[in-house]
């Protein structure tokens, strides 16, 4: 087999968010991590990857890959400490980190939200309670007005399933809630704040006579078949699933998507079964499929089968996250080379991907599971804040500067 060359100006990236990485933040996630009682593996997220002071020598990595694309987060807690008053000194510090990727053509996609809100919107009632979208909605214009004219790609939310989800029903995510009503006005409400802030970016970049802004939210997509495809039940399940987790937020964001974002880690066999973990449905494990650090099966088809899917909504297609826990980086280059392959075989059918966001530049605070999960192409040593760029950095980079797979590495990583 010949090199996989991908369309030209597909951007290649990487994706992080504010409190895996920045440190020393002050949110609804740092009040959680003090808390009792957690899952076990939840540890105080501290000075993390100290990001928020190493920004500059963590882009060299991204320009040292060759790499085109950006996706981080800026923290609301940092620029608005409290309701309606704006830290102008976080703002100041996000607007140099964009002046730094613009001076090295890497072309930023800015997370509005990425699991963390201020403590005070916590109290509120966070994203149960309705007026936390006007609240979002008032940072936002703050976010779109300060920095506009240099960003045109923005994600208003990241994984409003999975956020809604595990803080307000399953209850591993602040506030810890496991109250089906209160997750059910959770992804209501987000869905609201995704278009309120979708309208609020088109209309001020009009205003501004700036060129049209691309604005969706990361959706996390699980590619999901019937264990048992003969089975009518497993059939059931898998639809269910499917809608609650996958199309539910794509179909009610009709017309408030420029782009359909797609975070990709999960291939799932459900099969019914009464009082499984998931209410009607339990897991069956993928035959043969390796795992990552977290047991997590690792399937490069299932992203193929998602753009398929997601064509049909008629929009451009980035992958806006995916990788692996890898500390020893064993998997992860045939994750990459696998999961680009993916793609390239969707584009090569005639769908339209534009992008691919590797999850993730640098080690950092992965949640409910700490530190001891490794997704970073550069590994990170906490205790003295080294970087480190792992085997699949190079990998990465080559793919990035090359635009294309080539023959050996498909050979190498078959
Ligand atoms: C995603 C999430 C990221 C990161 C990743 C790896 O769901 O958006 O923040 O934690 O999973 O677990």
């Amino acid at each position: 087999m010949g090199e996989l060359r991908f369309p030209k100006g597909f951007v290649w990236g990487v994706a992080t968010s504010s409190h895996q990485i920045e440190g020393g933040n002050n949110n609804d996630w740092t009040e959680w991590e003090k808390r009792a009682g957690h899952p076990p593996k939840v540890v105080p997220s501290g000075e993390a990857a100290d990001h928020w002071h190493r920004y500059a020598d963590d882009y060299q990595f991204i320009s040292d890959m060759n790499l085109s694309g950006y996706r981080f987060s800026i923290e609301w807690s940092r620029i608005e400490p409290r309701p309606g008053e704006f830290n102008a000194e976080a703002i100041a510090h996000y607007g140099k980190m964009l002046a730094e990727l613009k001076k090295r053509g890497i072309t930023p996609m800015v997370t509005l939200h990425h699991f963390t809100s201020p403590l005070w919107i916590e109290n509120l009632g966070g994203w149960a309670d309705p007026r936390t979208v006007d609240h979002f909605v008032r940072f936002a214009t703050k976010v779109i007005e300060s920095f506009g004219s240099g960003v045109t790609f923005w994600i208003t939310l990241n994984e409003p399933s999975v956020q809604s989800g595990l803080g307000y029903m399953v209850g591993i995510f602040p506030p810890g809630r496991k109250d089906l009503l209160r997750y059910w006005h959770a992804r209501r409400n987000m869905l609201d704040a995704h278009r309120a802030v979708y309208r609020l970016a088109h209309k001020t970049y009009k205003q501004r006579g700036w060129p049209e802004p691309q604005v969706s939210f990361a959706h996390h997509m699980t590619y999901v078949e019937p264990a048992n495809p003969g089975s009518v039940l497993d059939r059931l399940c898998s639809r269910v699933y499917d809608y609650i987790n996958n199309s539910y937020f794509l179909s009610h964001s009709k017309g408030y998507m420029d782009f359909v974002g797609v975070n990709y880690y999960f291939y799932r066999r459900v099969h019914f079964h009464l009082g499984g973990p998931l209410f009607i449905m339990a897991e069956a494990p993928v035959p043969d499929a390796p795992a990552s650090d977290l047991g997590w099966q690792v399937v490069p088809g299932g992203l193929y089968s998602l753009c398929k899917t997601v064509s049909g909504y008629g929009l451009p297609i980035y992958i806006t996250e995916n990788g692996l826990a890898d500390s020893s980086d064993r998997l992860r280059p045939w994750s990459i080379v696998h999961h680009a392959r993916a793609i390239h075989r969707a584009i090569f059918e005639g769908v339209d991907v534009r992008g691919y966001f590797h999850w993730t530049l640098i080690d950092s605070f992965e949640w409910e599971n700490g530190y001891g999960f490794r997704y970073g192409l550069v590994a990170v040593d906490y205790a003295t804040q080294k970087r480190t760029p792992r085997g699949s950095a190079r990998l990465y980079g080559e793919i990035g500067a090359g635009n294309a797979i080539s023959a050996e590495m498909m050979e190498k990583y078959s």
